[in-house]
């Protein structure tokens, strides 16, 4: 069989591939490659007859986190990889892989996300998938919450990705084809205490990609929700965005439990590869599936959410949440 792919220097080949039961381990069957030919370019993105045969990933938020895990497996993956965030000048990291290229991209600044396509777009040609993953948690009590809080939690998550999916549709639909992935929750299904706000993006996350995959369909574009559980990363430290406003004590000690138990899933949670990874196998993934639970307590949340009455399913959360 004939594949390609790309060396740690990367330069990219296409050779023929044989499978063979491996005489030396456990592993049922090795690829031994067979005879190597054509693609030798150090730079292949230079040259469009090697950029054209691989598959194109465009990333928003590819700084830290779920976006940087799913940078570095689509790259080892020998996908092309363009790794979008506000700050690319700070990265070090991405910048070891050839197949990954950093973008300038803020989902807030429309001037941002139309040059950071363009630019992809000139190197690329085509892009095969975009994650929608950019976004944070504004939280907290909803009565501390100032409306530049609230309004910049829906600017990022909701208006932000809404902003970035419509200005991809054009390629989309001129490609035929297309994948887009976004990075709800299983906040965007269920809730907990002190995370209103969040929620409401989530949810609207969900309300707006469920409903748009209808009229995609005919243009061979899918759309894709992962939904993770907790997952460890910034999202529970330097991206949280907590209201803060004196004089509502009353709602102090309720806040610090509550906070105090969300918390512990962080700190107990999967780290972002497990995401990378339901993220990837989305991207494959050609049916009409719509929605990809990712970590065990999302799965088992979520299962527990349909098997259960609305009541039963609150009153399990306060136990858990409101735990002194
Ligand atoms: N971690 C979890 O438990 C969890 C669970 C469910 C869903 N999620 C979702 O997963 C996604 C990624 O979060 P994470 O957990 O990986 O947290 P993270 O490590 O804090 O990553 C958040 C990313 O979003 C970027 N971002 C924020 N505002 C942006 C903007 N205006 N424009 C462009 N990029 C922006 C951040 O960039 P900067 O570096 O510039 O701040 C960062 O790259 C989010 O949508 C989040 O809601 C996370």
């Amino acid at each position: 069989m004939t594949k390609k792919f790309i060396d740690e220097k990367g330069r990219g080949y296409k050779g023929m591939f044989v499978s063979m039961p491996c005489k030396y381990c456990n592993v049922k069957y090795v690829e031994i490659l067979l005879k190597v030919s054509s693609y030798t370019e150090t730079d292949y993105f230079s040259k469009n007859k090697f950029a054209n045969m691989m598959k194109n990933v465009f990333i928003t938020g590819a700084s830290s986190g779920i976006g940087k895990a799913t940078a570095l497996y689509f790259a080892k993956k020998n996908w092309q990889v363009a790794a979008t965030m506000r700050h690319p000048e700070n990265e070090k990291e991405l910048l070891n892989y050839s197949n990954i290229r950093l973008f300038r991209l803020d989902v807030t600044q429309t001037e941002s996300i139309e040059n950071a396509l363009n630019e992809a777009i000139a190197i690329f040609k085509t892009i095969d998938v975009l994650v929608n993953n950019a976004g944070y948690g504004a939280v907290g009590i909803f009565e501390k919450a100032n409306p530049e809080q609230i309004q910049r939690q829906f600017d990022t998550n909701v208006f932000g990705l809404m902003n970035v999916t419509r200005l991809f549709l054009p390629l989309f639909r001129k490609q035929k084809s297309g994948t887009i992935i976004n990075i709800s929750s299983v906040g965007g299904r269920i809730t907990f205490p002190v995370y209103s706000v969040y929620h409401a993006t989530k949810w609207a996350v969900e309300g707006f990609s469920e409903s748009l995959q209808y009229e995609l369909r005919p243009y061979n574009i899918r759309i894709k929700l992962v939904e993770p559980g907790a997952i460890k990363t910034d999202f529970y430290s330097r991206s949280k965005d907590v209201f803060r406003k004196a004089g509502l004590e009353n709602y102090t000690d309720y806040e610090k439990i509550a906070f105090t138990n969300a918390d512990k899933f962080g700190q107990k949670a999967p780290g972002p590869n497990t995401v990378a990874k339901t993220i990837y196998k989305a991207a494959l993934n050609h049916s009409k599936k719509l929605r990809y639970p990712s970590g065990t307590d999302a799965k088992a949340l979520l299962t527990l959410r349909k098997l259960i009455p609305n009541s039963w399913f609150c009153a399990l959360i306060r136990r858990v949440i409101e735990k002194k």
